[in-house]
């Protein structure tokens, strides 16, 4: 399947509060839309300046990985199930756990490796 969707919507998703908090994941109001949350814990685009420290810095993660198949793979198994690769991780499992679809996810893969993302441009 397509694993890169469109960074602008991945963006949105990136910086939409309504992600998993910390050590759980709490549904909010049914309706809302969803968001990763991933300013919480990831330093990413750098005009936010807003974020916290908890998991590794993503600035220019496209810039310095490239936007090959595999970091792309890398990159979308990451959000779906953190745990895959880092057991008892911070990371919620965004994916396994239906918190975001997985077309949702490849936006968010998007925001983070393509070359025209904010992650990479500044
Ligand atoms: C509750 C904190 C938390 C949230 C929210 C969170 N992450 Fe993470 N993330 C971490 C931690 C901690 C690590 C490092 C340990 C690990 O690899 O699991 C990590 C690792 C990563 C990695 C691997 C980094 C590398 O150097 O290979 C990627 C990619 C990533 N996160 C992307 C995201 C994205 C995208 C979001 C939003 C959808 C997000 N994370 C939300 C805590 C979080």
């Amino acid at each position: 399947g397509k694993l890169i969707g469109d960074w602008k919507e991945g963006e949105k998703l990136a910086s939409s509060g309504r992600g998993g908090h910390i050590g759980f994941i709490q549904p909010d109001a049914p309706m809302t839309p969803r968001g990763g949350n991933c300013y919480a814990c990831h330093q990413l685009a750098k005009k936010e300046v807003a974020y916290g420290t908890i998991g590794p810095s993503l600035q220019h993660f496209g810039k310095l990985r490239g936007a090959s198949d595999d970091i792309i793979k890398y990159a979308y198994d990451k959000i779906y199930n953190s745990n895959a690769f880092t057991a008892c991780t911070n990371m919620p499992r965004f994916g396994l756990h239906n918190w975001l679809t997985p077309e949702q996810i490849t936006h968010i893969v998007a925001f983070l490796v393509d070359p025209e993302s904010p992650v990479n441009k500044d």
